[in-house]
């Protein structure tokens, strides 16, 4: 069985090298004596940061990008490539999330490059998908989910896809504090997996994680998490703190 993964996306926090200094401090801390038999866990943070992240040599924590461009070199000013990210450190990169979809323009045309981008460099990816709250409302959660892993997984063999890991995210619960019930979780993970074995098959299935996100707190976790049996978590506001952060991984670890 594959290990289940938790993921901080930091987003564009902290303000400062001495704030995130102060957060590694904190992580450091709150590792101290936790055994993660079962779980990987992960930190996204800004790029500027990943020196200081890889100076600290943390044993059991890794580090993934937010985000990568889906050209290798060349004159793309702004833009980090999949293959710098891994080159700095990363060993995982999110993609697809909903706030690149809202404020950048991604679709999946664009997801899919930068997929396909971050197989190549060998980074894993933690691709997001979720439908928004209209969608919801108007039972469209399960084609739009089909056409978001349709569209972004073209042109990706079974070969690539236990690098991948699906990020289940409501839009509607990403940042909002509403949360799904267990069953609603359940029911998106199971139209999840049904199109990946479309798409790829049982077997390659079993080897790709299905995590959940969106407000997920440590009062919560059983709910959206463990309840559904998710293979773990993407946690946004609640990773900014380590203790809260840690907390959440355990509850996940121990079930
Ligand atoms: P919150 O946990 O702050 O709702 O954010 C979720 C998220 O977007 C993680 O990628």
């Amino acid at each position: 069985m594959h290990k289940k993964l938790i993921v901080g996306n930091l987003k564009m926090n902290p303000l400062t090298p001495t704030e995130f200094g102060r957060y590694l401090d904190g992580l450091e801390k709150d590792m101290k004596g936790k055994r993660f038999e079962k779980t990987e866990i992960v930190v996204c943070p800004p790029a500027v940061y990943f020196r200081q992240f890889v100076e600290r040599k943390m044993k059991d924590v890794k580090l993934g990008a937010q985000d990568v461009y889906w050209e290798y070199q060349g004159a793309f000013t702004g833009e980090i490539s999949a293959g710098m990210m891994k080159a700095n450190g990363a060993q995982y990169s999110i993609v697809g999330h909903s706030e690149r979809r809202k404020y950048f323009g991604e679709n999946e045309e664009i997801i899919n490059l930068k997929l396909k981008a971050i197989l190549k460099s060998g980074l894993n990816a933690i691709l997001c998908i979720g439908e928004s709250g209209e969608e919801r409302k108007s039972n469209q959660t399960a084609p739009v989910l089909k056409k978001q892993l349709e569209k972004s997984l073209a042109g990706i063999g079974v070969g690539k896809s236990e690098y991948i890991t699906i990020a289940y995210e409501p839009i509607w619960a990403v940042g909002t504090d509403k949360i799904p019930s267990s069953d609603e979780v359940l029911e998106a993970k199971i139209i999840i997996k049904k199109i990946l074995t479309e798409l790829y098959s049982r077997k390659a299935v079993e080897k790709m994680r299905i995590l959940y996100g969106g407000s997920v707190k440590s009062h919560c976790a059983g709910q959206v998490c463990v309840d559904p049996a998710m293979d773990g978590a993407l946690i946004g506001r609640e990773s900014l703190t380590p203790y809260d952060f840690i907390k959440i991984a355990k509850i996940i670890d121990e079930k």
